[in-house]
Formats: structure tokens, C-alpha cells, sequence
């Protein structure tokens, strides 16, 4: 019988890709994925420590699996990610049958730890940064329609809040030519959209005088046959030019929305959250993409409770929401990242009034995305179609241009066809339409 596996992905999508990149791995070593934790013969949690309640969660599950594998002794049980790399052997001090920590530089480790497992050792710990990003090519042959390129890993910004550039590393870019090669072969085998990942794709490649630029790249990826879309995540405002702006009016291929992380309205906050740019300077370039590209759908992340957070301070960011009217927002309670520079700050909004204003923004946030999602209503939007809609077997979901889900009735030969939507129902986190004959 073949060994199953199953992965438990906390964070963001990078995290989500080394989770495809680990099963892809372990398909090599001989294991089939299970979206069922019950029937695993190993498990993998894959966490995160960019905020406290992601890190939390991360922490009770190992705790559970902890007593399963009593049960379960010939159970392997190990933990990746963010928090893998941060804690390292504490992780494996703390929870006694844990098998191994891997940080995300050294995932393609895995089988050699899975060796080494077989020849009885067992608390195995590989953190630790690459030089270099690790390619992608390992990804296994399945079909992908939608796939993620790594394009940069780390983070060289160090906002004041924030654990990533400790848990990634510095900013490593791979050679362009390597990048291209792997779209061609996604391609090649079925893919339509790829989804260039990195902490800041737009510094893609800054020191390297020799290497493509992210706009070159861009270009380049636009050019690739067969390939019908592109997106990028995540932007910084500070690197977001005027260059890339116009990137989105003239390259076909690249969808109309973008991820622009605000974060706060107040440049008081900003200032202190070394974000490197001012609400004018953020709205600035939010006009100048509607101006461009009117149709552009923008999504953010926003944080609330930040040290020295006045009730005037957060009244800026729900001003930020009013004038941009964001299509979708992430937002987050702040919680000190230790090893952070705001962590040495007192955290002084108290709990109460870091719930109250996260409350009142995403009910602000909810009223703009539904007004945003019933404007569409009447359109004829293209839909890449991924599978089957989560409620009904007889209804179809895809995703449109401007990133949002849309539920319409049809039949799964429509999978991975671009088609044309008439959007019938603007719902608050999703579309309802009418296939285009
Ligand atoms: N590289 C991306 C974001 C990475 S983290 C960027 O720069 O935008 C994803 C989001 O988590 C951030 O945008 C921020 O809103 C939130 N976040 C990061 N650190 C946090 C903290 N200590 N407390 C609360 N939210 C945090
Ligand atoms: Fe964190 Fe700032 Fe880097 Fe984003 S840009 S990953 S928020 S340090
Ligand atoms: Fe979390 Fe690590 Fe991503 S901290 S947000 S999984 S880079």
C-alpha cells in the first residue's frame, strides 16, 4: 500500500508553495498526498510566525499530534515553515516525538532526512538560508493551470513589525533565463496562469546590474506562447514606478489587479512602521493606476493596534479605505514579533480596542467589496475555469482578470477553458453568472 502524506499550510503563498514543492518531493520518496490527517503515514505542518494567532494555531496542532503519535508510533511527524526556522531545536526540545524541523531554505532536504529517518535517527533540524533560491523544477509533472514561479525569496526592508526578513533571509533573486525556462515548461505541460511570487517582487533583481529587470521580465513572460495569464505578489508601494504602472496598460497578459500593502493611514505610523513611503505618496500611485488602467482591481493589507496607535491615527486608515474603495482587504489585530524592533515598544493598545477597530474596518471593508463586487453586475467578464463550485456539482468556478471568484452553472468541460461570464449577482466575497454562449 502506498505511504500517504499530508501537509497542514499555515501563512502566505510561499509557504502554500513549498507545501506543493515538499509533496512533490515526497511523490518521489514514494508517498501519495491525503487530504485526510487520519490516514497519514506523515505529517507536516508547515507554519508560519508572521503574526501571534497563525504561530498559536501552529503550536496546538504539533501539541495534538504530540499524543496521536503515542498512538501512532510509526507515525512521522515534522514541522516546516516560518516558525521551523525561527525556533529550530527548541521545537524539537518542546515537542519530545516531533521528527525533524526544516526551514524553507532547505526543503529540498526532505528526502535525505526521510533516508536518515530509515537508518533510525530521528529530531533532525536543517535551517538556515541558501545563497541562492532553490528552482522550482522539482515541482512534480501534474498538470497545474494555475502555477506558482518563485521569481525572489527574503526581504531586505525590515519593517519594524514584521519577522520575515529574519525567518527568509535577504533578497536572492534566480536568473531570469531560469524563470523563463521553467513558465515554458509549465506551459507546455497545460498551465495558463502563473503567479510570480516573492516578499517584494518589485525589487526583483535591484543589484544586479546584469540581470533583467522585473519590467523586462515581465515583458519577456508576456511573450511566452500559450501562456494567457500573469500576476505578481507581493508589491512593495515604495518600489511600485510609474514603469510598472504602464506595465499593466500594455502587456496583454497581465491581469488587472494588483496587491498593494498600505498597512496604516497615518504617517506617524508608517514613519514608525519604516514602510519608507507617505499616505500622499501611497494614494498617489493608487490614482495614477486607476488613471491608467480604470478597470484595475486593488487589494491590500491594512494592520490596526500598532504601538502608539491614536484613535485619529486609525480614523486615516479607514480614510484610506474611503478613498481608495479597495475590491478586497486583509487585515490583522498587530501583535510583537519577537526579535523585531517594534517588540521593544510597548505594545499599548489595549486588546479591547485593537478588536473594536479590526471589527469596525472589516465592516467598513464589507460594505466597499459588496459595493465593488454589485458594480460588476451586467458584465461580460473572461473566466479561467478551475473545477467544480464548492456548493453545487452542477455549478462551475473560475476566477476573472481582476481576481474574483465566480460561480456559474456548467459542466467540468469547461476546465482550464477561458470563457466569457455575464455577471448576473455581485455577493460579498464572490461572483454568480451566466456562461456566454
Ligand atoms: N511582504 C508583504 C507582506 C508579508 S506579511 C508586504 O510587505 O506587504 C503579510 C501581512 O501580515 C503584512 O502585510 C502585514 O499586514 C501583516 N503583518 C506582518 N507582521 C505583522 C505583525 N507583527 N502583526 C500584525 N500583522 C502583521
Ligand atoms: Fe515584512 Fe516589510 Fe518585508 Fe513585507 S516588506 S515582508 S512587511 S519586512
Ligand atoms: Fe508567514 Fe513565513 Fe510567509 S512568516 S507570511 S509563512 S514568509
Amino acid at each position: 500500500m502506498k505511504r500517504l502524506a499530508y501537509i497542514k499550510t499555515f501563512g502566505c503563498q510561499m509557504n502554500e508553495h513549498d507545501s506543493e514543492r515538499m509533496l512533490a518531493l515526497l511523490e518521489g520518496c514514494g508517498y501519495g498526498g491525503t487530504q485526510r490527517w487520519e490516514e497519514a503515514h506523515l505529517i507536516v505542518v508547515n507554519t508560519c510566525a508572521v503574526r501571534e494567532k497563525p504561530e498559536r494555531k501552529a503550536y496546538s496542532i504539533l501539541g495534538r499530534l504530540e499524543s496521536f503519535k503515542h498512538k501512532n508510533p510509526g507515525l512521522i511527524v515534522g514541522v516546516a515553515g516560518c516558525v521551523a526556522q525561527q525556533e529550530g531545536e527548541r521545537l524539537l526540545a518542546r515537542f519530545p516525538s516531533l521528527d525533524f524541523a526544516l526551514g524553507p531554505g532547505k526543503i529540498y532536504h526532505l528526502p535525505e532526512i526521510l533516508r536518515e529517518m530509515e537508518r533510525g535517527r530521528r529530531g533532525l533540524c536543517e535551517v538556515g538560508f541558501a545563497d541562492r533560491p532553490s528552482k522550482d523544477c522539482f515541482l512534480s509533472h501534474a498538470k497545474r493551470l494555475r502555477a506558482y514561479v518563485t521569481i525572489m525569496e527574503g526581504c531586505d526592508n525590515f519593517c519594524s513589525y514584521c519577522i520575515v526578513p529574519y525567518v527568509r533571509g535577504r533578497e536572492r533573486s534566480r536568473p531570469g533565463s531560469e524563470i523563463l525556462t521553467e513558465i515554458e515548461a509549465l506551459v507546455q505541460m497545460g498551465t495558463k496562469e502563473v503567479i510570480l511570487l516573492g516578499q517584494n517582487v518589485n525589487s526583483y533583481a535591484r543589484s544586479n546590474p546584469h540581470e533583467l529587470t522585473f519590467r523586462q521580465l515581465l515583458s519577456k513572460i508576456n511573450e511566452i506562447q500559450g501562456l494567457e495569464r500573469i500576476r505578481f505578489i507581493t508589491s512593495h508601494p515604495k518600489d511600485f514606478t510609474e514603469e510598472l504602472i504602464e506595465a499593466f496598460a500594455r502587456l496583454e497578459r497581465l491581469c488587472e489587479h494588483i496587491h498593494l500593502p498600505f498597512q496604516a493611514g497615518s504617517n506617524a505610523v508608517l514613519e514608525r512602521m519604516s514602510r519608507g513611503y507617505t499616505r500622499e505618496e501611497y494614494l498617489a500611485k493608487t490614482r495614477k493606476m486607476r488613471d491608467v488602467v480604470p478597470k484595475i482591481s486593488i487589494t491590500a493589507d491594512a494592520m490596526v493596534g500598532f504601538p502608539g496607535e491614536r484613535e485619529e491615527d486609525f480614523a486615516q486608515t479607514l480614510d484610506v479605505l474611503r478613498e481608495v474603495e479597495y475590491d478586497g482587504l486583509f487585515s490583522f489585530k498587530y501583535s510583537p514579533r519577537r526579535g523585531t524592533r517594534a517588540a521593544c515598544w510597548e505594545d499599548d493598545v489595549p486588546p479591547e480596542v485593537k478588536k473594536r477597530r479590526l471589527e469596525f474596518l472589516q465592516e467598513f471593508q464589507r460594505g466597499i467589496t459588496l459595493k465593488k463586487n454589485k458594480e460588476l453586475e451586467g458584465e461580460v467578464l473572461e473566466v479561467l475555469v478551475e473545477g467544480c463550485s464548492k456548493n453545487s456539482h452542477r455549478e462551475m468556478m473560475g476566477r476573472t482578470r481582476c481576481n474574483r471568484i465566480v460561480n456559474f452553472p456548467g459542466g467540468s468541460e469547461l476546465v482550464g477553458e477561458l470563457v466569457g461570464v455575464q455577471i448576473r449577482e455581485g455577493l460579498p466575497n464572490s461572483l454568480r453568472g451566466e456562461l456566454c454562449r
